[in-house]
C-alpha cells in the first residue's frame, strides 16, 4: 500500500486569514500535516497561535483561505458525522440528562433502537454507568468532560478533535482523565488529535507532537514519541523528549527541566 493510501486527514498547504476590523489577521501559513488512520496527535504552541482555528477548519466549522484538507480522500467543507470534537469546557445542554445529551450528539439517521444501543455503551465506554439520569450540574467536572466525549464518539467518527478538553479541570482529574482518553483510543482506535497546552500532556498521549510557532502559526517541528504505553514521565526518553520541545519554545534555556534527569 502506497503512503497516500494510507492516510486518513491531508492538509496541505493550508493558511487562514481572519480580517479583524480592517485589519488581516494571519492565523495559519502553510500548514502540512498527513494523518494515518489511528493515529494519536497532539498540538503544541503558544496562544493565537491558530490551533483551534486548525481544527475548526478540520471540523468544518470554518474554512481555510487557502490550501486544501481532505478527510478519506474527500475534500472537508462543511461539520459531519465522520468527525466529533471536545472542547474545553464540556458543552452540555444544563436541561437534558447524560443519557439526553449524548442521544442528542447520534446522527438523525439512526433508529431509535440504534441510538439506545449507541448511547449505552458509549455511557459504558466514559465509565458513567449509574450517571445516565444526572443532569451537567450534577456532575463533576471530569465527569462533564466524559459525557462530552462519549457524546462526540457515539457517532464512531473518523477523527476526533480535543481542543484543550482537560483544560479547566485540576492536576489530579486531569491526569486521570489523560488515562481515561487513552483507555478509549486504545479500544476504540479512533484517530485523535488533541490541541493542549501540557507538554508532558502531548508526549504522554501522542504518536507524534506537532509544534507550532507563534502567530501565524507554521509548523515549526513534528517530533515522534515512539515509547511504549502506558508511559512514564520520569522516563529518561520521555524527558529527552520533553527537554526537544521545551527548546523550541525557551531555546536558551532548558536548565529549569535539568531537575527531571
Ligand atoms: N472568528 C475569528 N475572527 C477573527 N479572528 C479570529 C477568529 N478566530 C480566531 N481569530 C484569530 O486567529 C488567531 C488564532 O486564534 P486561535 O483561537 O486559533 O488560537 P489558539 O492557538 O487556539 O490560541 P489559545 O491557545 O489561546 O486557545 C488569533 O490571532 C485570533 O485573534
Ligand atoms: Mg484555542
Amino acid at each position: 500500500m502506497s503512503s497516500l493510501t494510507q492516510q486518513l486527514l491531508s492538509i496541505t498547504g493550508l493558511s487562514k486569514q481572519f480580517a479583524i476590523n480592517s485589519e488581516t489577521v494571519q492565523a495559519l501559513t502553510d500548514i502540512n500535516l498527513q494523518v494515518t488512520p489511528g493515529e494519536f496527535i497532539s498540538i503544541v504552541g503558544a496562544s493565537g497561535c491558530g490551533k483551534s482555528t486548525l481544527l475548526r477548519i478540520i471540523v468544518g466549522l470554518d474554512s481555510q483561505s487557502s490550501g486544501e484538507i481532505t478527510l478519506g480522500g474527500q475534500a472537508i467543507h462543511k461539520p459531519g458525522v465522520d468527525r466529533g470534537m471536545v472542547f474545553q469546557e464540556a458543552r452540555l445542554l444544563p436541561w437534558l440528562t447524560v443519557r439526553d445529551n449524548i442521544a442528542f450528539g447520534c446522527r438523525s439517521n439512526a433508529t431509535n433502537v440504534e441510538k439506545c444501543r449507541l448511547v449505552d455503551e458509549h455511557i459504558a465506554l466514559v465509565g458513567l454507568a449509574g450517571f445516565e439520569s444526572a443532569y451537567p450540574h450534577q456532575l463533576s467536572g471530569g465527569m462533564q468532560q466524559r459525557a462530552s466525549i462519549a457524546r462526540a464518539l457515539v457517532n464512531r467518527p473518523k477523527v476526533l478533535l480535543l481542543d484543550e478538553p482537560f483544560g479547566a479541570l485540576d492536576a489530579f482529574t486531569r491526569i486521570n482523565m489523560q488515562q481515561e482518553v487513552l483507555r478509549i483510543w486504545e479500544a476504540e482506535k479512533t484517530t485523535m488529535i488533541l490541541v493542549t497546552h501540557d507538554i508532558d500532556e502531548a508526549i504522554y498521549l501522542g504518536d507524534r507532537v506537532v509544534v507550532m510557532s507563534s502567530r501565524p502559526g507554521t509548523i515549526k517541528k513534528i517530533v515522534p514519541v515512539t515509547l511504549s504505553r502506558p508511559r512514564d514521565r520520569s522516563d529518561y526518553d520521555f524527558v529527552q523528549i520533553r527537554k526537544e520541545i521545551y527548546a523550541e519554545f525557551f531555546e536558551q534555556s532548558p536548565k529549569p527541566f535539568a531537575y527531571a534527569i
